[in-house]
């Protein structure tokens, strides 16, 4: 929750300077501290992403992208954040890069998309589809940590660089690790290349698919 209270003491900052302060004292932020615990259902939660101002990328948005799927699902794939249709559908993974995970659920790991949840490091779109950077992600994280702890996944893929980093602080790259499992926090965690990677570069497909081999049987197997 640090990175959530230090995102609103910034905006504070900002909102005051803008008023014309150069200084303030310390306590009149205590004054009137806001409840920053976040719900404990993925509706309330999804409530309040909706109404999430707390970074750059909430103003040039079309559609928060909270997320979507089974809220009781026994695997998750995190990818980096949403692009143009999801942005304009506020669903993610629906674009080109969506239809190819489809098809990687559905095909692969014999599934339907809709068993499985799906969401983002960051919930609005960054601007020309650029990595969001370190604020933002971090800002945002509470979200993601909070739909985590509510779905209680067994396994999560992380799709691409970007989501493996956040998503376990290790700054290896996707090439290294792809493939790898991680314990952490009661789930599996297994990083994969990014669809839309698989979409610039075909070749790399077979390696996703060994990848989804082993999710499939750590699904079946645990
Ligand atoms: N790429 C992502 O990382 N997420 C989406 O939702 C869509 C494209």
């Amino acid at each position: 929750m640090k990175n959530l209270k230090n995102a609103l003491l910034l905006k504070q900052l900002y909102q005051l300077k803008h008023l014309g302060y150069r200084y303030t004292s310390a306590s009149v932020f205590k004054e009137n501290e806001p409840n920053l615990s976040l719900p404990d259902t993925l509706d309330k939660l999804k409530e309040q992403a909706l109404k999430c101002h707390l970074c750059e990328l909430s103003k040039s948005r079309t559609n928060v992208v909270f997320g979507e799927g089974n809220p009781h699902a026994q695997i998750m794939f995190i990818g980096e954040g949403p692009g143009a249709t999801e942005d304009s559908m506020g669903r993610p993974f629906v674009g080109r890069s969506g239809e190819l995970l489809t098809k990687m659920i559905e095909n692969v790991l014999l599934i339907k998309r809709e068993e499985t949840y799906i969401a983002n490091i960051v919930k609005c779109r960054p601007p020309g589809n650029r990595v969001p950077s370190p604020t933002e992600a971090h800002t945002c994280q509470p979200f993601l940590l909070k739909q985590i702890e509510l779905i209680k996944p067994k396994i999560i893929v992380t799709l691409g660089g970007t989501a493996y980093h956040y998503m376990t602080g290790d700054e290896t790259g996707i090439t290294k690790v792809r493939g790898t499992l991680h314990q952490q926090n009661g789930y599996t965690l297994i990083p994969t290349y990014h669809p839309s990677f698989l979409l610039r570069n075909p070749s790399a497909k077979k390696e996703v698919f060994e990848d989804l081999k082993k999710v499939k049987e750590l699904m079946e197997n645990g």
